[in-house]
């Protein structure tokens, strides 16, 4: 079932079924050794799937969740190879998202313990933000019984800040819109990136991409897509894709701006990258991937 959250659309299975977990796999066209975020609906589950849990990780529980982070914690024994990628790490979320919610409660309500859910896009492409975007990108792997409940378009648009909080400090390994910032106020980051040894397949450096070519920070030539900030004027004969009023709106609007280039048939898409810290470093982090 696709369903919605505040960051992006997830393509959710019972974390505990193995055939459930391989069908997703299948329909996302992606490498069964790589690991999916477990979704929970509070904190209570936690002990379920992780243990030795940092002080500093039930402090960033405390403070972000619900919301857009994901907690990357030493495993318990159920949280199988089928989800951790073979890892001995298991990846945590409890979304905001209202619908989110409601489902994951009534999931843990009949017995379930957490929902296993990628983007609920074809590995390597770009997240989904509205349920229309899940049906163009998975409708034709669907079955009759999938469902794919629509919730309007993502309030973040990129997807959850990934720590990993199997170290003495957390350690930021995708950005997004739990920022360093306010991490920092919780405990001192990590800033090695040589020491992790875990495999995130959304730092892959080509991933979140559309068919178009990206191109970024330079002046787009006629017949070709723009994305940037507002205060951009658009040169004569180039289409304006997204013209968003600040860094969040950017966000939002990214992925639906990548995908209505493709779909109005761009060879190329230029975006100018927005500057700052925080999610927009997050967005650049996208572009960056994107146009690899
Ligand atoms: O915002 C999000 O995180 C969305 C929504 C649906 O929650 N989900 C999402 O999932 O972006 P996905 O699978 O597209 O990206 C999750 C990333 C992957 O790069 C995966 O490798 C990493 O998280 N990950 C998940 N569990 C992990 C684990 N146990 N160990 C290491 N990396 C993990
Ligand atoms: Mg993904």
């Amino acid at each position: 079932m696709a369903f919605p959250t505040e960051t992006v659309y997830g393509l959710g299975v019972d974390a505990e079924n193995e055939t459930a977990v391989a069908r997703m796999y299948e329909i996302k066209g992606r490498p069964s050794n790589h690991p999916v975020i477990v979704h929970i609906s509070s904190k209570n589950l936690v002990s379920y799937w992780a243990r030795e849990i940092p002080n500093y990780a039930t402090e960033l529980m405390n403070k972000f969740w619900p919301g857009p982070m994901t907690l990357l914690l030493k495993r318990t024994n159920k949280a199988k190879d089928f989800i951790t990628g073979g890892q001995d790490v298991v990846g945590l979320r409890v979304p905001s998202n209202e619908i989110a919610q409601s489902l994951l409660k009534e999931f843990e309500a009949f017995g379930g313990h957490g929902v296993a859910a990628p983007s609920a896009n074809r590995f390597g492409s770009v997240s989904p933000t509205t349920a229309r975007d899940v049906q163009e990108e998975l409708g034709e792997f669907l079955g009759t019984e999938d469902l794919i409940i629509d919730g309007g378009p993502c309030e973040v648009g990129v997807e959850s800040t990934i720590i990993d909080c199997t170290g003495k400090l957390p350690r930021i390994l995708r950005l997004g819109a739990i920022t360093d910032a306010m991490i920092n106020e919780v405990s001192p980051i990590d800033k090695d990136d040589n020491l992790s040894e875990i495999r995130v397949s959304g730092s892959l450096s080509r991933h979140y991409s559309p068919k178009a070519k990206v191109a970024l920070d330079r002046a787009p030539s006629i017949g070709e897509g723009l994305i940037a900030l507002a205060e951009i004027e658009t040169p004569n004969g180039v289409v304006r894709l997204a013209s968003p009023k600040s860094v969040e709106e950017y966000a939002r609007t990214l992925y639906s701006a990548l995908r209505s280039g493709d779909s109005q048939g761009f060879r190329v898409i230029v975006a100018v990258m927005p500057e700052g810290e925080g999610l927009a470093a997050a967005i650049r982090d996208r572009l960056f991937r994107a146009s690899a």
